[in-house]
């Protein structure tokens, strides 16, 4: 995958994946600035990512998510939220970038998940964050140009390369 120059390159995938960990990594190795669109949607919306949940719902979450992604002009790596593949007309835009979908064995996700504190983790049974995670998989799937299923930065600037 060409990395070089001024580009958008979008991290996609569940939560607990290591879109932030691995996206500031290597936005750090390719000397590129790094973003995170949940933190894009907090700005805007003045809240933090679970107090819009809480006051203003999933809906209403979706459409500002959707919205900043539409309009998003800045270049670097830019990590993404794991619910934001469920709006076709996001995938439908992520089809047209360079997509890199991280996605670690399940296991190695739910460890993570559950050792976390994440309030939209602790409302829901380990079975129904499984059902989400599986129900997910073909929406990341579409989207993706690239599927990485390994945790370790080195792993995927060699995948990259
Ligand atoms: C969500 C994942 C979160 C955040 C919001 C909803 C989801 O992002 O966007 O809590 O629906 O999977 P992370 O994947 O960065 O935790």
């Amino acid at each position: 995958m060409d990395l070089t120059g001024d580009q958008q390159i979008f991290l996609i995938g569940f939560m607990g994946v290591g879109k932030t960990y691995l996206g500031e990594k290597l936005a750090n190795q390719l000397e590129k600035d790094f973003y995170d669109v949940d933190r894009e949607i907090e700005q805007h919306a003045k809240l933090d990512v679970n107090d819009i949940f809480k006051l203003k719902g999933e809906k209403t979450f979706r459409e500002i998510e959707s919205k900043i992604l539409k309009n998003w002009d800045k270049m670097g790596i830019i990590s993404t939220g794991g619910g934001i593949v469920e709006l076709p007309e996001n995938r439908k835009i992520f089809q047209s970038k360079k997509t890199i979908w991280l996605n670690p064995p399940w296991q190695i996700i739910k460890s993570r998940l559950l050792n976390s504190y994440r309030p939209l983790v602790l409302e829901r049974s380990e079975d129904e964050l499984y059902k989400l995670w599986y129900n997910r998989q073909d929406l990341y799937r579409e989207c993706a140009d690239i599927e990485f299923t390994k945790s370790e930065i080195n792993d995927l600037l060699n995948l990259l390369s």
